[in-house]
């Protein structure tokens, strides 16, 4: 039996009030739509509809090549939405798993759970109910006396008796594919609003078919986004849930309800997180390593025994041992040797370090390739702008870069290199040498006795080597 999943994404999601359509919006900074697809291809479902409409481009742009695309060109609620599906689903035989585009938490377990209950229970059509303290906002589902679902009736359409219903739609249905197109034809626009239901296909097949439940006990599991105070209820859940699996699997969390891991990062057993800290996208901590507090790493390779405190760390990778902070800043392919100190106020973009290098306070490091054994020192720049373009710098093993050094590139500098502090460093500079690139110092002998003395004011005079102040 062919299994399909029809994923109605084409909504505005008026009540959210951004631009970016819901089902795009950025759960733990990962689009919503794609939690749900993710979850879809973890299982068992043969093929997957996604149908778009509003902003369909922005969407069609996330999952283009995970999923084939319907359109529904205008938003006439969800029973339209599923109707606009008909032309590339229509024809195929097996069951349908209706899923919404705003449940972010769906997973692949609940996922087979409804699937085959839907077998077992072999109903034509399985509606997914769960409970809620609080239905607000939710089709409410609706028995008979013998405790068969009868119809589902949208919040703000309940009597005040139904409202106290606490037993929800989640917008999740498996269902006969053929069944489901033929009702839909069926489908009459509401008498509230200018939709189409897809929830009257419960009432519509009832009598005809086999109509069943099946209720989910962890509601959180398949809870609609509808706003983005939805949206930080749902962060809240998967923050937690994320945490908890870390910390049962060796991962130390101080403070963990300040801690945010994505949904894709992996972290090995035997670090500490410290709080504060938010690591997301396809970041990868290794052993033995320390991140936080205060730091956030997003696509961030660290290997193992790190040290990230204080710091940001994006599109880079921290190789062995190293330590990164306080108040460092790695972004764009910046690749950290082992056992490096970045230390305060450290910049590093695009830039490879080999081992024992360190840039300890005050360094922007910019488009640079450099050695092992180099010390960057305070205030060292690696100029890479020309106000038009950018240019390499490179750096070999064994360098000392005194204090205040600018290396203006395009730029090489050999092994074995000494720079003096101070020096704005124009031309390559071979292995081996000490580069000077500075004014030398002038000391005008007792000079000072001529500046003008300011009214009231102290100046300060050399006498005989010592230094003193006058009035
Ligand atoms: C819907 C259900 C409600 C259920 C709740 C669960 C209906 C009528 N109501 O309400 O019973 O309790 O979900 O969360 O089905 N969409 C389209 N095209 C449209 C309209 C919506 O593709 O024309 C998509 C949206 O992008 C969204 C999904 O369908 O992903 C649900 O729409 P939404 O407006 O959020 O429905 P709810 O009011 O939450
Ligand atoms: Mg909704």
């Amino acid at each position: 039996m062919n299994k399909y999943a029809l994923v109605l994404a084409a909504g505005k999601g008026t009540r959210m009030r951004t631009k970016l359509p819901k089902c795009a919006f950025p759960i733990l900074k990962k689009p919503m739509i794609e939690y749900i697809v993710e979850s879809i291809e973890a299982s068992s479902i043969d093929e997957t509809y996604v149908v778009v409409g509003h902003q369909r481009k922005v969407i069609e742009a996330l999952l283009q090549g995970r999923v084939s695309f319907a359109y529904q060109e205008k938003q006439l609620g969800t029973g339209h939405a599923a109707m606009s599906a008909e032309d590339a689903l229509g024809e195929k035989e097996g069951t349908t798993l209706i899923l919404l585009g705003d449940m972010p938490l769906i997973d692949e377990p609940t996922i087979e759970n409804i699937l085959s209950a839907h077998q077992r229970l072999e109903n034509d059509l399985t509606v997914v109910t769960t409970n809620f303290n609080d239905p607000k906002g939710y089709g409410r589902i609706i028995r008979d006396k013998y405790g068969k679902i009868e119809s589902i009736v949208e919040d703000k359409e309940c009597t005040i008796e139904q409202k106290t219903i606490q037993e929800v739609n989640t917008g999740i249905y498996a269902i006969d594919n053929k069944y489901l197109f033929n009702t839909l034809k069926h489908i009459q626009k509401s008498a509230y609003r200018d939709e189409y239901y897809l929830t009257d296909i419960v009432h519509l097949m009832r009598h005809e078919y086999t109509v069943g439940t099946y209720t989910i006990r962890d509601n959180s599991i398949v809870m609609g986004v509808n706003d983005l105070y939805a949206i930080s209820i749902a962060e809240k859940v998967l923050r937690d849930s994320i945490n908890r699996q870390f910390m049962k699997s060796g991962v130390s969390m101080i403070n963990p309800e300040t801690i945010t891991i994505g949904h894709n990062v992996r972290i090995e057993e035997n670090t500490i997180i410290y709080p504060n800290t938010t690591i997301t996208g396809d970041s990868k901590i290794a052993e033995g390593s320390h991140i936080g507090p205060n730091t956030e790493i997003h696509n961030g390779v660290i290997h193992k025994g790190v040290n990230v405190k204080h710091s940001l760390v994006y599109d880079s990778v921290v190789h062995e041992r190293a330590t990164v902070g306080p108040f460092a800043h790695l972004r764009n392919n910046a690749n950290i040797g082992q056992d490096n100190r970045i230390g305060n106020f450290v910049e590093v973009k695009k830039s490879t370090t080999g081992a024992n290098t360190k840039a300890s306070h005050l360094a922007y490091i910019g488009d640079t390739t450099t050695g092992s054994n180099v010390n960057f020192g305070c205030g060292s720049i690696t100029v890479n702008y020309d106000g038009k373009e950018k240019h390499q710098t490179y750096i070999g093993n064994d360098v000392f870069i005194g204090c205040n050094t600018n290396l203006v590139a395009p730029i090489s500098v050999g092994d074995s290199v000494f720079i003096a502090a101070g020096s704005t460093v124009t031309e390559n500079v071979p292995s081996g040498a000490l580069a000077i690139a500075r004014n030398r110092q002038i000391n005008k002998a007792d000079y000072t006795k001529n500046l003008i003395k300011p009214k009231g004011k102290t100046v300060a005079t050399i006498e005989k080597g010592k230094f003193s102040k006058t009035n």
